[in-house]
């Protein structure tokens, strides 16, 4: 069949407005087809709203698969919000890292204390107490009340945008069209099961209503979906073509200790990547500095030998892209004014593995330490 005799075909089928039918139809579905999700409580069991929230932190940003073993390893490491409450600011930081988005594991930690000085150690059960709550904005707020607590709320994050812009057919284009997807997404939510509701709605989301060939086919809201019938699903969300992040370049220092340390420097506690660990660099700019002006950064003088290659990062906002020196230099060398001597220290190879490193530096080391 031609695409036009798909269109006429499919605006032929009787459309039902979505309703308390197509909720009841996804809850259905939602029984039978459920991902079993660490975070998730077992059937008909209470959920935890300390693994709820730490859950909701973790996936800001991030894809389930990519937070389950970061969720494990802190659910083992701190099992409620007094221990996590309790921890080091530090212990949290690298344990987080490799998650990215460091200021969400500094306001986890922030929000673990406040639920504890504050609340007693319970966790408030409407939205607007949570949004009180550090590192907790609207979107976390309504899914920690619906799935913690079963409230009424209307969590909508960009699996549940594309299943209600298609179910409503809405043309709009994001980010503009937000507001309206979040009060449709409203007119659904149910009294009764609004966490398994909004669970519910993030499976369909990340399984039959995909972005690219979703299988209308298998999914339970096919009879009611509006951009099904017009055969635009596939069109579904519009959105605005984003301008290209712009690039920024530094060049980073390794310098790797005669008994085999490695020099790192602690990034100041506010803003990027903030109080996590760094290999020492230039300023990041719009262009690489020559070498010779590259090497008043240098954090100890020293031979240094330019490592082929470039080590690129993706930020939220801007593309880095690094080019590495390396020098082996006496343990005691005495550090420059550049470095910030008092923000840095060595550390051993071995050590690597579990100290404050973002990716973008777990990528630096590596590149720099690929030949040895
Ligand atoms: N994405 C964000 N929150 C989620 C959750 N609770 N379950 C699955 N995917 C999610």
């Amino acid at each position: 069949m031609g695409d036009t005799a798909k269109t006429v075909a499919r605006k032929q089928l009787p459309l039902r407005p979505a309703g308390p039918d197509t909720v009841a139809a996804l809850l259905d579905w939602y029984d039978r087809e459920r991902r079993d999700l660490p975070w998730r409580a077992k059937r008909g069991r209470r959920s935890d709203p300390y693994r709820v929230w730490l859950s909701e932190i973790m996936l800001q940003q991030t894809t389930v698969k990519a937070v389950i073993p970061f969720y494990e390893k802190f659910l083992r490491r701190w099992p409620t919000v007094e221990a996590l409450a309790a921890a080091s600011l530090d212990d949290v930081l690298a344990a987080w890292a490799g998650l990215g988005y460091y200021s969400r594991a500094r306001n986890l930690h922030k929000c673990a204390q406040a639920v504890m000085a504050e609340h007693g150690g319970a966790f408030p059960r409407t939205e607007d107490g949570l949004s009180s709550l550090p590192g907790i904005g609207p979107y976390t707020a309504a899914a920690i009340a619906a799935i913690a607590f079963g409230e009424p709320a209307t969590p909508v994050d960009g699996n549940i945008e594309r299943v209600v812009s298609r179910l409503f057919a809405v043309r709009h284009p994001l980010p503009a069209a937000k507001r309206e997807i979040k009060r449709l997404a409203e007119t659904l939510t149910p009294q009764r099961r609004a966490g398994d509701f909004a669970q519910a709605m993030m499976d369909l989301g990340a399984s039959l209503c995909s972005p690219k060939k979703p299988s209308c086919l298998m999914c339970p809201l096919q009879q009611d979906c509006h951009a099904h019938a017009l055969g635009i699903e596939e069109q579904l969300p519009v959105k605005l073509v984003k301008a290209d992040r712009p690039v920024r370049c530094g060049i980073a220092f390794l310098a790797l200790s005669e008994d085999g340390q490695v020099l790192l420097r602690k990034r100041p506690e506010a803003g990027l990547l903030g109080g996590m660990l760094e290999v020492p660099s230039t300023d990041w700019g719009d262009d690489w500095l020559p070498v010779d002006q590259a090497l008043i950064a240098q954090p100890v003088r020293a031979d240094w030998w330019s490592v082929p290659g470039v080590v690129s990062h993706t930020f939220t906002h801007f593309r880095l892209e690094l080019m590495v020196m390396r020098a082996i230099v006496p343990v005691d060398a005495s550090l420059t004014f550049w470095a910030s001597p008092e923000r840095c220290r060595w550390v051993p190879r071995r050590d690597l593995g579990h100290a404050a490193l973002p990716s973008v530096m777990r990528k630096v080391i590596a590149h720099a330490l690929k030949e040895q």
